[in-house]
């Protein structure tokens, strides 16, 4: 039988390998001048088109050990108070809820669009409350978000935007990057993400105090960037600030990203061919709901090809399709069951089934098929096939 062929695999170019045996050999390893590159890097990247179109100034992009630890303090900067509501959807992955929770708030949640799978725009302002502090979407799976719709409806309520853009570096909204625009993003490098730094994540904002906060907070609340401290011109001497946490880059992480971040364009363009390629082959199959997109102007990154098993036609569940593929030697994924389901969500938050329809209906039926970028068209067809033989 053929090789186990996993739902996402992470490709590491040769120079991202020397970045790093390179970092290694250096004598710093933690953070340090790859990560201010890196993080130069991103300005850059996140600026480069948007500074074509108008005088806006360079975004603040601040480096951490992930999403999550970005997610948290950029919820922490907000300085929430006892029962202020942060606004998101059902259908993401836990981190999303749980850092709402972790910095002192409490999550509200908005049904999907059971088209595009992101939070229904059109149901958002009857969840906003004189409690409500935050809008927090999810561009589930690389898909943008509606933004002109959200942000004319948080901007009418004064309310701050925090875009979990998890899925969403390379996406573009109506020609603009991710990133490039609005309040704050939030971005993930895991393994299996556009593009990836083993573990680590970025805020990018636009918002000088946020930034200066979680710049504080991400390193136990020293008051400057002082990464070499060690070193001939360093002085070892700081403040703490406030107490902070422990979510800082390394050097070695960041290393992998500089070069990651070059091979992003051309990691976004083969998931494009490969998701167009499941799209064309499987419209006709009966067995799936396709991912539909949106009529407003995108460039989807594709994080993940998501489509719905139509169970009355399979006969088998999601969860059956997902082993029956397993035993083939193809790996799937499942993003995500419905969060609000979980048990500290019911027992704390009170959400019960039937809260959300549309994201239950999804999460039950949704199956991540694969895709990455090294994934070859044989590797793809092998896919196609062994997913005719589970049907028939
Ligand atoms: C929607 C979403 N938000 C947040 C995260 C957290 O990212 P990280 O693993 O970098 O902490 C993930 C990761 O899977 C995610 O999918």
């Amino acid at each position: 039988m053929s090789e186990f062929l996993p739902f996402s695999r992470p490709s590491i170019s040769q120079a991202a390998i020397d970045e790093v045996i390179a970092c290694l050999k250096s004598g710093w390893i933690t953070t340090g001048p790859r990560v201010a590159q890196f993080t130069e890097a991103l300005k850059e990247y996140f600026y480069a088109k948007e500074r074509e179109l108008s005088h806006l100034e360079a975004p603040f992009v601040l480096l951490l050990a992930s999403a999550t630890a970005g997610l948290h303090l950029a919820l922490l900067a907000l300085g929430l108070q006892p029962g202020d509501e942060i606004i998101t959807t059902p259908l993401t992955f836990a981190a999303t809820l749980n850092t709402i929770v972790l910095a002192g708030g409490k999550p509200v949640l908005v049904d999907i669009d059971p088209k595009t799978f992101n939070m229904n725009i059109e149901l958002l302002e009857q969840a906003i409350s004189p409690h409500t502090r935050a809008i927090l979407p999810v561009h589930f799976a690389g898909l943008a978000v509606n933004l002109d719709a959200l942000y004319e409806i948080a901007n009418r309520y004064g309310l701050r935007v925090i875009e979990d853009a998890a899925h969403a570096i390379g996406s573009e909204y109506k020609g603009k990057r991710i990133g490039s625009f609005g309040d704050t993003q939030v971005f993930s490098f895991h393994p299996n993400k556009n593009m990836t730094t083993g573990e680590g994540g970025c805020v990018v904002t636009r918002d000088q105090d946020m930034a200066e906060r979680i710049a504080q907070l991400r390193f136990h609340g020293i008051d400057r960037q002082a990464w070499n401290r060690y070193g001939k011109h360093g002085s070892q001497d700081y403040e703490i600030v406030l107490p902070g946490y422990k979510f800082n880059m390394t050097d070695i992480q960041a290393a992998i990203g500089i070069h990651q971040l070059k091979d992003l364009a051309s990691f976004i363009a083969r998931r494009n061919e490969l998701a167009n390629r499941y799209h064309e082959a499987l419209s006709d199959w009966v067995q799936w709901t396709l991912p539909t997109r949106p009529h407003y102007d995108h460039l989807h990154s594709w994080h993940i090809y998501t489509p719905l098993i139509n169970e009355d036609i399979t006969h088998i569940n999601r969860d059956e399709f997902m082993r029956a593929m397993q035993e083939k030697n193809i790996g799937t994924g499942l993003h995500y069951r419905a969060v609000h389901l979980y048990p500290y969500y019911r027992q704390v938050f009170g959400f019960k089934l039937g809260d959300f329809p549309q994201a239950e209906d999804v999460c039950e039926r949704i199956v991540s098929l694969p895709l990455f970028p090294g994934m070859t068209d044989a590797e793809h067809d092998r896919v196609l096939d062994v997913m005719y033989s589970v049907f028939n």
